[in-house]
């Protein structure tokens, strides 16, 4: 027998402390970087961030993840002792060791869950519910917890005014749970793909002395985001428009079928340039990258939940998901609410 799947609870959280631009500008501007308001909200879209306290929370991601979980959780009426399996897609984790996803697991008491977390950047949430999903269908999960959190500004080189000014720290979470397999209400279908030949636009080198492995000196100075931001923009434009239409293709559905798009947040202008090649209106994409930059695997979950909670989402309207992210990973996702 096998099953369908749908989410049945979200769950949002970011940090208390909010950077604007200016606020950002000042920083930048003590350390020789010259960047404005008016040029990151031209560019981007982005008005503000948050960025987790390091100093307060030794493990932020993982409290963030719970904060959003437990929401994610008390809207499907669920409790943590329900959940089997716990999902994190994050590319910042608190630790290399232990993941992120069994910090969750014991800061919420989802004892019975097995935890692991997937590293697909920014289409870490996608690549999460998809995960979950062949779980369910094939009987093995019945509630899946699957988040999408990051801390990433540590990681941030704030010489570099290109990339620094784009993130910001969050996490978004959703319940997964089974449904009968006939139930108008579920994920419908996905289309994953990845393309590691972009590897290098977008990376993290590690932190270890590479000419000296046995040096007790780590590289932290090297450990910071290199990214090339106008060939981003490019691939991004077009595999957000190519992967939306080839999942709406597999279904048989039609642009105008669409109530609402929920793309990956990483610039407002990518997501006007995909609207457009769509002939989609812009009231129909879901957008929060203003007040939140790109906080990569969090930005499609938390833009979800915040629909749901609004009243935007309604029952049986019909979603497209769709993210793009480090690796090059790409992911689309059909669901009826
Ligand atoms: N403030 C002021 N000037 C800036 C800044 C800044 N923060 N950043 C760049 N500039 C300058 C550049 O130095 C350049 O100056 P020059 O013409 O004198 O050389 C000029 O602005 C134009 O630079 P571009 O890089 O061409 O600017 P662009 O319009 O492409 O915007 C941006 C840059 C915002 C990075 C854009 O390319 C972008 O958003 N790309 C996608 C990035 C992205 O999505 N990354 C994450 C994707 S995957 C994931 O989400 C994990």
């Amino acid at each position: 027998m096998t099953f369908a799947a749908r989410i049945t609870g979200t769950g949002s959280a970011f940090p208390p402390n909010r950077v604007t631009n200016v606020d950002l500008a000042n920083e930048l501007a003590k350390l020789n970087v010259e960047t404005s308001d008016q040029w990151i909200r031209e560019r981007t879209g982005i008005v503000e961030r948050r960025y987790a306290d390091l100093s307060k929370d030794e493990i932020p991601n993982a409290s963030l993840a719970a904060a959003a979980a437990e929401q994610a959780l008390e809207m499907a009426g669920k409790t943590a002792e329900d959940i089997d399996q716990i999902i994190v897609g994050t590319c910042s984790p608190d630790t290399l060791l232990p993941s992120t996803a069994c910090r969750l697991q014991h800061k919420i008491g989802a004892r019975r869950a097995w935890a692991m977390d997937i590293n697909a950047a920014c289409s870490g949430f996608v690549y999460g519910v998809v995960t979950a999903t062949q779980f369910i269908m094939t009987g093995q999960s019945r509630t899946v917890l699957v988040v999408g959190s990051e801390v990433l500004h540590p990681y941030l080189d704030w010489q570099d005014r290109g990339s620094c000014i784009l993130f910001g720290d969050g996490s978004g979470a959703a319940v997964v749970e089974r449904a009968p397999e006939d139930s108008p209400q579920r994920i419908l279908s996905w289309n994953l793909s990845s393309d590691g030949q972009y590897g290098d636009l977008l990376r993290i080198p590690p932190f270890y002395s590479e000419e000296n492995p046995f040096s007790d000196e780590l590289s932290c100075k090297n450990s910071k985001m290199l990214m090339n931001g106008r060939e981003i923009f490019k691939v991004a434009v077009r595999t957000l428009t190519q992967f939306a239409l080839q999942v709406l293709d597999k279904n048989g559905f039609s642009i105008e079928d669409i109530d609402w798009f929920v793309p990956h947040q990483a610039n407002q202008r990518i997501l006007e340039a995909v609207a457009q090649r769509l002939k989609l209106p812009a009231e129909k994409v879901l957008i929060n990258v203003d007040r939140y930059g790109n906080t990569s695997a969090a930005t499609i979950p938390t833009i979800l939940d915040e629909a749901v909670r609004d009243g935007r989402i309604q029952k049986g309207q019909l979603l497209l998901l769709d993210a793009f992210g480090a690796g090059f990973t790409y992911g689309a996702m059909l669901m009826r609410w």
